[in-house]
């Protein structure tokens, strides 16, 4: 059974967009990952296919309606419990264990919204995550939702040629990235540094650990403290344990 996407949009055209290519392009081709997009003008209502209207209490754009977004959804939904993320910039920003979690599942569904957004009542009434990318304003919940896509595609089994890139990688021990060297060992005068060259595994694994941690203290002081806040707590339980095997003997 492959990862499945559902995406509620007013421009399926969008889809897959880049993720028809390079490695997702492929693993869409190989079904490592399925898309189904659903056009929100199909549910729209009377004459002219109406999907939104002004909002009440007046103001700028139009806002989505919750009746044409509620059918649009029964109709999307199969009873398989992925969760149904809706994109916007009010949502909860998306964290990489968030992307691990929606990875290792069946898969997401997807709403995205566009003009103002989307009724209130229907996101309320159904259990609905709301996820941003980022503190930025995209003109629409699309290419945000390629993003939230990708970030998950690329974890799925054999997507990505070697797993461990994705087990070092920056976030997923709450640090960014070491730096990164490749040939030749000294362009324009720059050396790559001596340690990377010398075949001591202990010490080059010491040094990316070193690099790790100045780059995330200079670039991400918030990601810095929440890493040494995680530390001191695992530091605290393991003398708690210790403490209790000592009384345990005792
Ligand atoms: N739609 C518009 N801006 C967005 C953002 N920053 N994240 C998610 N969805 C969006």
């Amino acid at each position: 059974m492959s990862w499945q996407v559902d995406v509620l949009t007013l421009f399926p055209e969008m889809f897959p967009g880049f993720l028809g290519m390079s490695l997702a392009g492929r693993a869409l081709k190989e079904q490592s990952w399925t898309l189904k997009t659903h056009a929100l003008r199909n549910y729209g209502l009377g004459r002219h296919l109406a999907v939104d209207d002004t909002p009440f209490g007046g103001g700028a754009g139009m806002v989505i309606r919750p009746d044409v977004l509620d059918t649009a959804l029964n109709d999307t939904l199969s009873d398989d419990e992925r969760p149904v993320l809706y994109l916007s910039p009010r949502g909860r920003l998306l964290q990489q264990s968030d992307v691990v979690r929606f990875a290792s599942g069946k898969g997401i569904y997807l709403i995205c919204g566009r003009y103002e957004g989307v009724d209130e009542r229907f996101l309320e009434n159904r259990q609905i995550e709301e996820v941003s990318i980022g503190d930025y304003v995209l003109s629409g919940g699309e290419p945000a939702a390629l993003v939230l896509m990708d970030s998950c595609i690329r974890l799925l089994p054999g997507v990505m040629g070697s797993d461990q890139s994705a087990d070092e990688e920056s976030f997923s021990n709450g640090l960014l990235e070491y730096p990164h060297y490749t040939k030749p060992a000294i362009w324009n005068d720059h050396a790559v540094p001596d340690v990377l060259l010398s075949g001591h595994h202990a010490a080059i694994a010491k040094w990316r650990q070193d690099q790790a941690e100045i780059i995330t203290r200079q670039r991400r002081p918030d990601l810095w403290h929440a890493y040494q806040n995680r530390l001191h707590i695992e530091n605290d339980h393991s003398h708690l344990d210790s403490d209790a095997t000592c009384q345990g003997k005792a």
